[in-house]
């Protein structure tokens, strides 16, 4: 089988490196791809968007199928480009990509599907009597307030605080920009990632995992893209996988196809663990990052199989997915002052292209005159794998001690507070 990869972080680098171990791959393409896959694929330099350009790389590769990591493209309707000049897909339709472009959509299909979520109210500039209905949200909302912008914002756009004074400035910034802000009831309890493969119809879940949103140690400080994630949840209730398929996954597919919006790819429930088990916070169109790093390093069955079988609609006919034992987990490493504006170019030792079996992933690299630098905001993943979270949170420090990038932070506690026995579910 011959697949091209679309995207260029520590996702798309996992799945190549998944790819590259099944037997039935004969080929590997990414674009654009970054520094430390060269090992893994050939690189082409085409932008995720560019649909006319993917659709003729895809052509002249003669690619069986094309698996597509990033939201953005999804939302801009690359995989309907593709699928239009009859490539097998892994990726939704544009339509079906709004359960992440757009809250709003998502809400609407979670209400039709009788799905628990937080309720929400959405703002807009230019409504009639802004200011009202802002002091009216505040003032439902607290004491902790979620605002976040309705734009695709990748986990950035939201703030959530106990200050309202903050919750207000983020909510004008928002109207500000011209965008729609949407407040929203304050999920309790730990969060969980569930990736299901959805085929149209049959969902299929993967392991559940915790990303850590908070750039600092204890979760502090500001919301990024992801600083580090853990996989299996040892906390989870055991029917926990179980519920968030049949109260959450489920009914959505079941609503998007009876819409005509057939769901097809994968489908990321972010969710809350309340007392009364799972509350929808979010839905991904894609895989998640840097979960994805974590889940793919304890699959067995060979990935290109599985991605084939949803892209084609044949999952309900694949053996169950067989998973090692024991835990994995990943750690972010980010660029000096990330995520506010991180500095870029400086060089990276101890990451040269090849390293994926010590676990170690590009996101954000570049190579510049034969050296590795860093190139965005997260630069590297580091994972680590063991019979105990603890053993693989060693195992991922310990790799992670021989790189070097001036300036570059980490969170030192991930998975922490779960090898610690600190994460409840909420009683009342
Ligand atoms: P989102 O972009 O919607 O995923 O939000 C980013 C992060 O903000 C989530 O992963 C949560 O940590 C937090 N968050 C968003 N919405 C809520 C909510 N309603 N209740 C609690 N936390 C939330
Ligand atoms: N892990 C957060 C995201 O992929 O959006």
């Amino acid at each position: 089988m011959r697949i091209l990869v679309i995207g260029g972080g520590a996702r798309e680098h996992a799945l190549l490196y998944a790819l590259s171990r099944d037997p039935q791959v004969t080929a590997l393409h990414v674009a654009p791809g970054n520094a430390g896959m060269s090992n893994l694929a050939t690189l082409h330099n085409i932008d995720v968007k560019d649909s006319a350009g993917l659709v003729a790389l895809a052509k002249t590769e003669n690619i069986d199928l094309v698996v597509i990591g990033p939201e953005i493209p999804l939302v801009a309707g690359v995989a309907d480009a593709l699928r239009d000049a009859g490539f097998a897909v892994f990726g939704p339709s544009a339509a079906a990509a709004q359960i992440e472009g757009s809250k709003e959509f998502a809400k609407d299909i979670m209400k039709a599907a009788g799905v628990v979520t937080a309720d929400a109210v959405v703002l807009r500039a230019d409504q009639d009597g802004l200011d009202d209905a802002l002091e009216a949200a505040l003032d439902d909302m607290g004491p902790t307030w979620v605002v976040k912008d309705d734009g695709l914002a990748g986990g950035k756009g939201v703030v959530v605080t106990d200050e309202r004074d903050a919750a207000e400035a983020h909510a004008r910034e928002v109207l500000a920009a011209g965008n729609p802000v949407l407040f929203e009831r304050f999920l309790d309890g730990p969060e969980v990632s569930l990736f299901c493969l959805v085929d149209g119809e049959t969902v299929v879940p993967l392991i559940p995992a915790q990303d850590h949103k908070r750039v600092g140690d204890g979760d502090t400080g500001p919301n990024t893209g992801g600083m580090g994630a853990y996989c299996p949840l040892p906390w989870l209730p055991e029917d926990g996988v179980d519920r968030i398929v049949r109260e959450v996954c489920e009914p959505v597919v079941k609503e998007m196809a009876a819409r005509g919006v057939p769901y097809s790819g994968l489908l990321y429930a972010g969710l809350a663990w309340g007392k009364n088990g799972p509350a929808v916070i979010e839905f991904n169109c894609r895989f998640g990052d840097p979960e994805t790093q974590p889940v793919l390093s304890l699959l067995e069955t060979p990935l290109a199989g599985v991605l084939n079988a949803v892209a084609t609609g044949t999952l309900a006919e694949q053996p169950e997915l067989k998973w090692r034992d024991g835990y994995a987990l990943t750690v972010v490493l980010a660029a000096e002052n990330y995520p506010a504006s991180p500095v870029v170019g400086g060089e990276i030792t101890g990451a040269q292209p090849g390293r994926e079996a010590d676990g170690v992933l590009h996101a954000g690299t570049a190579e510049k005159d034969g050296k590795i630098v860093s190139a965005g905001g997260r630069v590297l993943n580091v994972i680590g794998t063991g019979d105990t979270l603890a053993a693989a949170r060693d195992n991922a420090y310990r790799v992670l001690d021989t790189i070097e990038l001036a300036g570059s932070h980490y969170r030192t506690d991930i998975a922490l507070p779960a090898v610690e026995g600190k994460i409840s579910i909420p009683t009342q």
